[in-house]
This record gives C-alpha cells, sequence and structure tokens, in this order.
C-alpha cells in the first residue's frame, strides 16, 4: 500500500471521531433497532434534546404533512406522523446539523450538498409515491444520505476536495475521486452509515446510488434514490453525465407517463421540493 492509500486509510478509520453523528439522533437510532423498542422510548430521547424537538415540530407543522399548525408537542406528532416517520425525521436532521459542521472554506459547497440533499430526498418521496414502490419516508432519508461520503473528503482536504465539486472538469464525482484518493463517495459514504448505525438498506442505497443495479438487496429503494438524484441533477444542478433524459429516468425508476403526466409529475415535484426546503429552513 501506498504512503497516500495507508494515510487516507487511517484517515478513514478515524471516521467516527471525525464525523460524529449527534447524539440524541444515534440514541433514535439504536432504539429503533431494537424489535422491543416502543414508540415512547423515541418520543423520549427527541424531547430530551429541545433543539431537535423544536426542529421536529417545525417541520411536522410545515405544508409537507398538512397539519400547519395544529402539532404542539412531540407526543402529538407520533401519534399523527407515525413512529417510522418521526424516527426518519430526527435522522434527517442529524444530518443536516452533520453538513454544517466543518472547514469554513467548505462551508458553500457543504451547504450547496445540503440543499441537494434535501432536494433528492423530497424527489425521491414523489417518485416512491408515484411509482407506489418503495417507502416514500425511507425514499426520503435515502436522499437525504445518500452523497455523505462526500464529507469526508472535506474533512479529509478541504482546498482540493471543494475545487473537485465546484469546479467543472467535464468528469463526474466518482471518476474523479478514485483518481485522486482511490475510493470514491460511494463506498466512504457506507462506512460512515454503518458506523453511524443507519440501517442497512439505507446504507445500501448510499453505497450503489450511482449503479443501482449492483444492488444485492431488491433495488427498490436504490432505484428510486438514484432516479431522484438524476432527476435533481436535471432540474436543479447540473445536466446528468450520461445526458438522460426525464422519460429515460421515470422509466428507470417504473415509471412509465404520457408527456402531459409527466409535465404534471415535474410541476408537483417540483412543488414538494420547495415546500421541503422551506420546512428546513433553506432560503
Ligand atoms: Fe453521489
Ligand atoms: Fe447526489
Amino acid at each position: 500500500m501506498s504512503a497516500a492509500a495507508s494515510c487516507l486509510e487511517d484517515a478513514l478509520d478515524d471516521l467516527v471521531e471525525l464525523r460524529p453523528f449527534p447524539g440524541a439522533a444515534s440514541q433514535v437510532i439504536a432504539v429503533s433497532d431494537n424489535p422491543d423498542a416502543t414508540a415512547r422510548e423515541v418520543i423520549g430521547i427527541i424531547k430530551q434534546d429541545p433543539a431537535l424537538s423544536l426542529k421536529v415540530l417545525q417541520v411536522a407543522n410545515s405544508p409537507l404533512y398538512g397539519f400547519s399548525g395544529e402539532i404542539r408537542t412531540v407526543d402529538h406528532a407520533a401519534v399523527v406522523l407515525g413512529f417510522r416517520t418521526l424516527r426518519n425525521l430526527a435522522i434527517s436532521m442529524a444530518v443536516g446539523e452533520v453538513f454544517g459542521s466543518g472547514d469554513s472554506i467548505t462551508a458553500k459547497a457543504r451547504q450547496d450538498m445540503w440543499t441537494h440533499a434535501l432536494s433528492c430526498g423530497s424527489i425521491a418521496r414523489t417518485l416512491a409515491t408515484a411509482a407506489g414502490s418503495a417507502n416514500p419516508d425511507e425514499s426520503f432519508l435515502g436522499g437525504i444520505v445518500h452523497d455523505v461520503g462526500k464529507l469526508f473528503f472535506f474533512d479529509y482536504q478541504p482546498e482540493h476536495y471543494s475545487r473537485i465539486v465546484t469546479v467543472d472538469t467535464g468528469k463526474n464525482s466518482v471518476t474523479a475521486e478514485l483518481e485522486t484518493f482511490g475510493i470514491a463517495h460511494p463506498d466512504v459514504g457506507q462506512r460512515c452509515g454503518q458506523n453511524w448505525g443507519l440501517p442497512d438498506e439505507i446504507n445500501d442505497v448510499i453505497c450503489f446510488h450511482h449503479e443501482p443495479l449492483a444492488t444485492d438487496f431488491d433495488g427498490t429503494l436504490v432505484g428510486v434514490v438514484a432516479a431522484a438524484n438524476q432527476l435533481t441533477k436535471l432540474w436543479c444542478d447540473a445536466p446528468n453525465d450520461d445526458g438522460a433524459t426525464r422519460t429515460d429516468i421515470l422509466n428507470s425508476a417504473g415509471i412509465d407517463l404520457s408527456p402531459s403526466e409527466e409535465e404534471e409529475f415535474e410541476r408537483q415535484a417540483l412543488a414538494d421540493m420547495i415546500a421541503v426546503g422551506e420546512a428546513y429552513g433553506l432560503t
């Protein structure tokens, strides 16, 4: 192993210390993994963290869920939204916190990544609902975390990686990362997700979002998030590297629509995306 590769390996080993998951969210994940866990335990953990409680209530009361201003307590949120939605909300809040911390040099790039993550999560939820395939909440969470491995490179080489992701080199990020670091963000992100204790199917999304057919799982969730990632680039960021059209991408997620239905889907997905951005405090 070269000196650079072994240095990178050492840094990866330190991943947990570099990017700890906020305490309350870690506890929520740990409790949710326990088959004997009760909703009351999850509620108890969230309530112990006032900042997290506030953020959960803010999103629960957003137009996203149709209960504007009616949900005043975490207990009430659990009743109307359900246990899994509450768990996923708490995790997505924590991921936002993780994206928010790091070197000031990378602040703009990390903010752009968080916007991309939220957009992808929102489009994944709309896609899953339209296709009636994957769980919409799980799809949202998968979209939120799919590129989380990029955060590691921001920590490891802030200036260099900021240039890689912000300058259009004509290469996609996976190719550029492999050339520079010998490892790319899907693999790094999966290690990160495993260290945090994220559910296996979410770690699978992180690992295979650029090659959804390679997954060992049934592929539905990965397929939805992979398609959402492509649509996010098509609509918000930059053209897709492979020139895939809206129809190609929707077909890959199992959605076959007429041109006018596709127009309506895009209108709905973009309206949902704006609502998610507002709920999560994006300006
Ligand atoms: Fe990616
Ligand atoms: Fe992405």
